[in-house]
């Protein structure tokens, strides 16, 4: 959390030859956040299992407590949420602290804009220079008032509309987050609040929020954009029991490892493969990648497989711009999966990634360069062009208090010639509590540096 002082925990991956097991991915990021936050509005008690326990989940958690709905851990991944219902949050007594999440300060932003009191939010270094003009603009259009630091930045001062105006939005960046803090407004707004979106991006909440007994339907547009529209002021209805699937972004991981190892044999149990989250999975298939979906299924109304990747020989490719939202978070793993292919991998259309944990573009490239694999990077793309299994590796990575970078990164030193080091693996603990011993379980050799 932002008030703690930080220290840093430098680790090391060392080169193995292959990995071999079966693992599960923890919860899913995305669908944990939304989950706690929708028990959190609905009208009774929601129960929930498999939740991830990240920082950044938990900061959502402390937040709601704050706002008045009770949240507590009954048991490992198991939780309990007794909601206020729609509109029911009182006015919190400190600062909302959000830690190193965006998906908890943009969405719950959202659920502030409409209720009638001030609030105070702030988070990490990391979180206090993301952009929340992207939220800021639209729930202003709503009727909230914003006082953020310069450039819309945290910590900021909300006041929620005594009663809120419907909009009609288009969303300017395919982002799940303004997406789906523009949807929570509109549950306390009289009214239809409709939001469009050009590409397609994570769609939990909208299916959750059917889940709860939200009305809201999904309209094609003429020129190939959806319309989301909510009806404003329902009763959500708590009483249910959510199961959280494993999450793509961080079985990536696992998953990356095991297809740039030769030899390698890797199942990951219970991975939500949502097709507006998958684009990793179709992107390493096209690389080359021996990779299957086993038992699908769906959970808790999302689709979930077995995950199960061999390692192969992976050859570059062009990664099209409109893939970019299915795979938003997977570029700094997809970039080590480059790194060790044969070719050139040109990702394009991604300059997002600048608005990130930290601005991964850069980070990814300066890793790279540490690391002695040749790429060129442009405001929108990366080209990382591949070694064929021989990535040099030796360097130390600065990962900027972004747990993707950290990730990624150690995941090279498994595949290189030379162990790769990153400077502060502590932020890993914000999306996978766990991933050094679950790697660990695979065969790989990560220790303290
Ligand atoms: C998320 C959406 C994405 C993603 C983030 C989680 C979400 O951000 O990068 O990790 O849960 O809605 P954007 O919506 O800003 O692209």
């Amino acid at each position: 959390m932002s008030t703690a002082p930080h220290r840093p925990l430098k680790l090391v991956a060392s080169p193995v030859s292959r990995l071999e097991g079966e693992v599960r991915a923890p919860g899913d990021k995305s669908i944990s956040h939304r989950a706690l936050m929708l028990g959190a509005i609905a009208v009774g008690e929601t129960t929930i299992e498999g939740l991830l326990e990240g920082e950044d989940v938990l900061a959502t958690a402390g937040a709601l407590r704050l706002l008045g709905a009770e949240c507590e851990m009954v048991g490992p991944g198991a939780w309990r949420v007794r909601g206020r219902g729609v509109g029911g949050f009182r006015e919190p007594t400190d600062v909302l602290d959000m830690g190193n999440s965006g998906t908890a300060a943009r969405l719950l932003s959202g659920l502030l804009a409409t209720h009638a009191f001030t609030s105070f939010m702030t988070g990490d270094a990391s979180m206090r220079s993301r952009p929340m003009m992207r939220v800021i603009e639209p729930l202003s259009r709503m009727g909230a008032r914003f006082v953020a630091r310069q450039g819309g930045r945290l910590p900021m001062a909300v006041t929620g509309a005594e009663i809120a105006m419907p909009i009609e939005y288009r969303l300017p960046v395919a982002s799940a987050q303004v997406k789906s803090a523009i949807l929570l407004a509109g549950l306390n707004t009289p009214g239809e609040t409709t939001v469009i979106e050009p590409e397609a991006t994570r769609d939990h909440t909208e299916r959750m929020l059917t889940g709860f007994g939200a009305t809201l339907r999904v309209e094609p547009r003429p020129d190939g954009a959806r319309a989301i529209v909510i009806v404003g002021q329902p009763e959500l209805r708590g009483g249910g029991h959510i199961v959280v699937p494993g999450d793509p972004s961080s079985a990536a991981f696992a998953a990356v490892a095991a297809a740039i190892l030769p030899g390698s044999d890797v199942t990951i149990g219970n991975v939500g493969v949502n097709p507006t989250r998958a684009g990793l999975y179709l992107t390493l298939r096209e690389m080359g990648a021996d990779l299957t979906f086993l038992n699908e299924r769906i959970m808790g109304g999302e689709p979930v497989a077995d995950i199960r990747v061999r390692g192969a020989r992976l050859r570059g490719i062009d990664v099209p711009a409109d893939r970019a939202p299915s795979m938003i978070d997977e570029y700094p793993v997809l970039a080590v999966a480059a790194a060790a292919a044969e070719g050139t991998t040109r990702m394009l259309g991604v300059h997002e990634l600048r608005a990130k944990e930290s601005d991964r573009l850069a980070s990814v490239a300066a890793g790279l360069a540490a690391n002695g694999v040749r790429h060129d990077i442009g405001e929108d793309f990366l080209h990382v062009h591949g070694t064929a299994g021989a990535i040099p590796g030796g360097g130390l990575v600065a990962t900027h208090i972004d747990h993707r970078i950290a990730m990624a990164f150690l995941v090279m030193g498994l595949a290189a010639k030379n162990p790769i080091a990153v400077d502060d693996a502590s932020p890993i603990d914000t999306s996978f509590p766990g991933f050094v011993a679950l790697m660990a379980g695979l065969g790989a050799r990560i220790a303290a540096g």
